[in-house]
């Protein structure tokens, strides 16, 4: 053997060494790069493992047997890293330690939340909703007729100062006083308005919506806030329908032992009227709890079903309204009504 010789099989040795560093070495994090790295070792034609191979007859016959084990060694090694980096890249498998750090916090994505008013809402039309009653709206921009005059308020009557109201034009001027409706029961005039054009009663239908008044506000009290109005008109109907579905309504909502009584009151659009408390627990207060007031309620008074046109000795109704706020504010244990208004984050997140 001459030096020729010798220099082509060290050469052949210092090939494997290349291509072991090749091998441990290369950054394998796209598909791309594993592509590449796989011709680049194990095509048959261009890999430089086959190249490798070729070259065993140049190295001394006592090192080949070690040569080519060698080579057998890094040909498994790409295999191995190849089926790693495939693993770390498409998240299967186990993944190499090298591309993952499992001690990082995962990623968590922001989850919104409905408006506790939503909410209640929500759960208070599904209730009536299923005990047969249509969803109905109206508008907020009212006239004083719907507002007050349909619904048995008469001219100068107190009763209309116990709604505070934001008139947009005053009344005994040329419209008559616009203004933006304290209560959502003039709905019950506009729905049976529009029943009348149709037909005859029944009408059976509950009215979400945002209702306005001119108050001081407080931690019980806002310029704007939301109510639930039903009104059920048909033959026969009476003070017992109206007190089954109104105890109903407060075991789905408050559950199945609450409390509730009917208090006598007045509004100037139900005889008799009524208002509704449910008895809400509460240890720290002497005798365990009180009663709260959730909605006023009556059986429709003749003169307002007169006015729209309804036989008042063929038809009965009655009819109820709810605050919604003040339903949330029990329901999740809100202490200041206006926390539902200012939109903060931290406090609409826990209603998630
Ligand atoms: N509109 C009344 C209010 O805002 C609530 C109310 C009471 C509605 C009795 C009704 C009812 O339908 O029958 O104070």
């Amino acid at each position: 053997m001459g030096e020729q010789t010798s220099s082509v099989a060290e050469a052949a040795l210092a090939a494997l060494v290349h291509l072991k560093e090749d091998i441990e070495g290369a950054l394998l994090d796209t598909a791309e790069g594993i592509n590449e790295y796989r011709i680049r070792h194990l095509s048959r034609k261009q890999g430089q493992i086959t190249a490798l191979l070729k070259r065993i007859p140049d190295v001394a016959p006592e090192d080949r047997k070690r040569f080519g084990l060698e080579i057998n060694a890094a040909k498994d090694r790409v295999e191995a890293r190849i089926e790693e980096a495939t693993a770390a890249i498409t998240g299967a498998g186990t993944a190499s330690a090298a591309s993952v750090d499992l001690t990082l916090p995962g990623r968590t994505q922001a989850q919104g939340s409905l408006h506790p008013i939503t909410q209640a809402r929500r759960l208070i039309t599904r209730v009536f909703e299923n005990y047969g009653f249509d969803v109905a709206e109206g508008p907020e921009i009212e006239d004083d007729w719907h507002n007050f005059s349909a619904l048995n308020f008469p001219p100068d009557h107190p009763a209309r100062d116990m709604q505070d109201t934001f008139f947009i034009e005053e009344p005994g001027t040329e419209h008559d006083g616009i203004l933006l409706r304290t209560h959502t029961s003039p709905v019950q005039i506009r729905i049976m308005e529009e029943a009348m054009k149709e037909g005859e009663p029944p009408i059976r239908v509950i009215v979400p919506g945002r209702v306005y008044r001119n108050e001081a506000i407080s931690y019980k009290s806002y310029c704007l806030f939301h109510q639930v109005e039903g009104l059920y008109v048909d033959e026969g109907v009476t003070m017992a329908d109206l007190k089954q579905i109104l105890h109903a309504f407060a075991r789905t909502m408050f559950g199945e032992d609450v409390r509730m009584r009917f208090r006598p009151s007045f509004f100037p659009f139900t005889e008799p009227s009524a208002e509704v408390d449910i008895w809400w627990k509460d240890e720290d207060l002497p005798g365990g709890g009180r009663w709260m007031e959730i909605l006023g309620c009556g059986m429709v008074d003749p003169n307002v079903l007169e006015g729209v046109g309804i036989d008042s000795e063929k038809y009965t109704g009655y009819a109820f309204g709810m605050g919604i706020e003040r339903i949330a504010m029990l329901r999740y244990g809100i202490e200041d009504i206006r926390t539902l208004y200012e939109n903060d984050v931290r406090f609409l997140e826990q209603f998630s």
